[in-house]
């Protein structure tokens, strides 16, 4: 990280697996930085302050509120997005949550799929409690909650299944 003039510093991150190099603000948030410099914008922004989950990313494989990170904490760091964990068509995740009518406006989705990864890869086979208990940071104004734990329970038990 470089800090120059007018307080901007230069960040080296990387992003989905990929080097990337940025200059930004020294109070940007990780948040904007993604969607403004990075145009990473599946990343939604909704409360600013750590309260909706809207903005869930991970970093260094935690899942975080990117609204309350600096841009330049994540220098040298690794930041996973909803589009680093998405494929063509959707994953069998967000196939899960269309099939279970969680997807309303859609617009808390990107930061649920992304605490619901990140619950999967601590704890594969999640009770329904335990869903409801790591996913309680993400609000859904559309009320879809027993549906996305629905789509979690489903994916989680399609996936220990297909690791036999
Ligand atoms: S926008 Fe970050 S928690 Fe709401
Ligand atoms: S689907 Fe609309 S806020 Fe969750």
């Amino acid at each position: 990280m470089s800090v120059g003039t007018e307080s901007l510093v230069t960040v080296t991150a990387t992003i989905n697996g990929e080097p990337r190099t940025f200059t930004v603000p020294g109070h940007r948030t990780l948040l904007d930085a993604l969607r403004s410099e990075l145009g990473l914008t599946g990343t939604k922004s909704s409360c600013t302050e750590g309260e909706c989950g809207a903005c869930t990313v991970m970093l260094d494989g935690h899942a975080v509120n990117s609204c309350l990170v600096l841009a330049a904490e994540v220098d040298g760091h690794e930041v996973l997005t909803v589009e680093g964990v998405s494929v063509d068509g959707g994953t069998d995740l967000q196939q899960a949550f269309l099939e279970h009518g969680a997807v309303q406006c859609g617009f808390c989705i990107p930061g649920q799929v992304m605490s619901a990864e990140y619950l999967l890869s601590r704890n594969p086979d999640p009770s329904v409690q335990e869903i409801r208990d790591a996913m309680s940071g993400n609000l859904c104004r559309c009320a879809s909650y027993n549906r996305i734990v629905e789509a979690v329970r489903q994916t989680a038990t399609k996936r220990v299944s297909t690791r036999g």
